[in-house]
Parts: C-alpha cells; structure tokens; sequence
C-alpha cells in the first residue's frame, strides 16, 4: 500500500513537470522576435503569426517535408485555414530557407523526429 503511494505521488510529479514543460512553450509567445528576411516572408507574416508568435515557428528546425506535415499540422489540430498549393509552396520556401535542415542557424533537430518528440527537454525526475 505504501508502495501504492509513492507511486501515485511520482506519477503525479510527473505530470505537473509535463503542464510545467507544456506552459513555458507557450510563455514563449509573448516574446515577439521578427521573422527573419527570407523569400515570401510576408506571406508567412500573414498566414502563421494571428495565433501565435514567430518565436514559435522559429524556435524548430526542420526539414521541408516536416515543415509540410507541421503545416497540415496547424491545419487539422489548429484551425489554420485551407491554403492555395501556390501560398503553401511560398511557406515552405520560406521555412526551409530560415529554419531548414541547411539553415545556419538553430539547434539539432533530427530529421526523424516530430518537434514535438523533441522539443522538450529530458523529464527532470
Ligand atoms: C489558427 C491558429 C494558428 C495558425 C494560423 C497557425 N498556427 Fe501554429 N500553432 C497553433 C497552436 C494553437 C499551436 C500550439 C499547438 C500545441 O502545442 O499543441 C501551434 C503550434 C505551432 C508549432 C509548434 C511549436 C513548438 O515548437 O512546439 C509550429 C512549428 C507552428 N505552430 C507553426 C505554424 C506555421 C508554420 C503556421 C503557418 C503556416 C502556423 N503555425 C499557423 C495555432 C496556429
């Protein structure tokens, strides 16, 4: 029974460092950094930046079929609109361009990771 317990209460610090991990992502929004100087940047102004800020997008790196599926992404989970093939290609142009796999900048993301599988860091526990 004891042992019961101390279980629940690990599981449970668990998931409070997960809330903890899951809101400073979104803390992340209220810093507003400009999007980089790219091509059709001001398509990706208009089209990825009502909801949340650059900081989001800015803070993965990834390749472009990752940044087509993060597109469908915002899509299906996030209510981002339907777009043209014409205003998507100008997107991922853009996003491969500053945060592609051969951007200069940003940190290691592995092309067979989701940002999400490793965008958070390790579980402190
Ligand atoms: C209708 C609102 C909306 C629009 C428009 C939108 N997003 Fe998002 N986006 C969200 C929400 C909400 C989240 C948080 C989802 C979550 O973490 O569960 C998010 C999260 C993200 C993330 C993950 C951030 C991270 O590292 O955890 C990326 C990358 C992203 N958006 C890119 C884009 C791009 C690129 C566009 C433009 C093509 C875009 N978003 C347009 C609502 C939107």
């Amino acid at each position: 029974m004891n042992c019961m317990s101390e279980w629940l209460k690990v599981s449970g610090m668990m998931m409070g460092a997960f809330l903890w991990v899951g809101s400073t992502s979104v803390a992340l929004a209220e810093t507003d950094p400009p999007l980089p100087e790219g091509p059709h940047r001001a398509v990706v102004e208009e089209t990825c930046t009502p909801c949340h800020s650059a900081a989001i997008i800015l803070q993965n790196r990834m390749s472009r079929k990752r940044w087509d599926e993060t597109i469908t992404w915002m899509q299906e989970q996030q209510g981002l609109e339907k777009l043209t093939p014409t205003v998507r290609n100008q997107i991922l142009d853009y996003l491969e361009a500053v945060r592609g796999m051969a951007s200069p900048a940003g940190k290691p993301s592995p092309e067979t990771h989701r940002m999400y599988e490793y965008d958070y860091p390790p579980n402190p526990l």
